[in-house]
């Protein structure tokens, strides 16, 4: 699917506050009501948390300066308002700062159930609320900083493992697999099939990461589970560059797209 390019990035005002309109107010409504009545039994308990806990209502679009102020006051996170594209350095430098990249952007109606380009919904209701889980941020933190040492010529395999966690992580709980990738909760197709059973769940492991290519616009053939936050967080411990160096050796594993393609 072509990128859809008509979105403009939008412009605070001096308070740092953005223009959202009525109707950009029904639309977050709309996609708010829907996505909170289909996740709970499929998504974390500490998301579930997190959306109380930021505030989120279906009354009203958020203003990323809300979100940054709940989350600097929970666990020392915070949400930074940027442009819907912005270059791998400041999106790893913004991390490093314990602070999420936020494109401030409305999707329109048509664009309810799939956008390519992450919008508002995308990262406020998607990833926000798992910043209010200190484990989780130290992760974000850590990860940030990882990947701005270790530079360009790692920068590709670094986002696989964002993409794999951050992106499209699931976690073990006493009830079963639930998800806590903001590609997952911010979508209903995505959290359907997260959850369908269909999908093959791996054991999260660096080095699998980091061989495993992926494709932005379907439904993910593989997903990778982590038994804890804390697990997350304890794997910035490891060598990266060790483990990236040695993935490249290895090379990438067989691609699972087009199982993903035909279910
Ligand atoms: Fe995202």
């Amino acid at each position: 699917m072509p990128k859809d390019t008509s979105y403009a990035s939008l412009t605070p005002d001096a308070a740092g506050r953005y223009p959202y309109t009525a109707e950009d107010d029904a639309v977050w409504g709309a996609l708010y009501t829907r996505q909170m009545a289909f996740l709970p039994g499929k998504v974390a308990p500490e998301y579930l948390d997190g959306v109380a806990q930021l505030g989120l209502t279906a009354d009203k679009t958020p203003q990323v300066a809300d979100i940054d102020a709940r989350l600097a006051s929970l666990t020392g996170a915070g949400a930074a308002g940027v442009p819907a594209i912005i270059p791998p350095s400041q999106f790893y430098d913004l991390l490093s700062q314990r602070k999420f990249p936020v494109a401030t952007f409305l999707r329109r109606r048509e664009h309810m159930d799939y956008i390519e380009e992450p919008d508002l919904f995308h990262e406020v209701f998607g990833h926000c609320p798992m910043l209010t889980n200190p484990a989780y941020a130290d992760f974000i933190e850590g990860f940030g900083k990882r990947a701005k040492a270790l530079g360009k010529g790692y920068s590709w395999h670094m986002f696989r493992l964002f993409w794999f966690t951050v992106e499209f992580g699931m976690i073990r709980t006493q009830e079963g697999l639930r998800a806590y990738g903001a590609g997952i909760v911010s979508s209903p197709a995505e959290a359907a099939h997260a959850t369908s059973g269909d999908a093959l769940m791996q054991a999260f492991d660096l080095l699998t990461v980091f061989r495993t290519p992926y494709r932005i616009d379907i439904v993910q053939p593989t997903y990778f589970v982590i038994e804890s936050f804390d697990q997350l967080a304890d794997a910035l411990q490891a060598d990266f560059a060790a483990l990236i160096d040695q993935a490249k050796a290895l090379g990438d594993l067989p691609p699972l797209f087009e199982r993903a393609a035909a279910s």
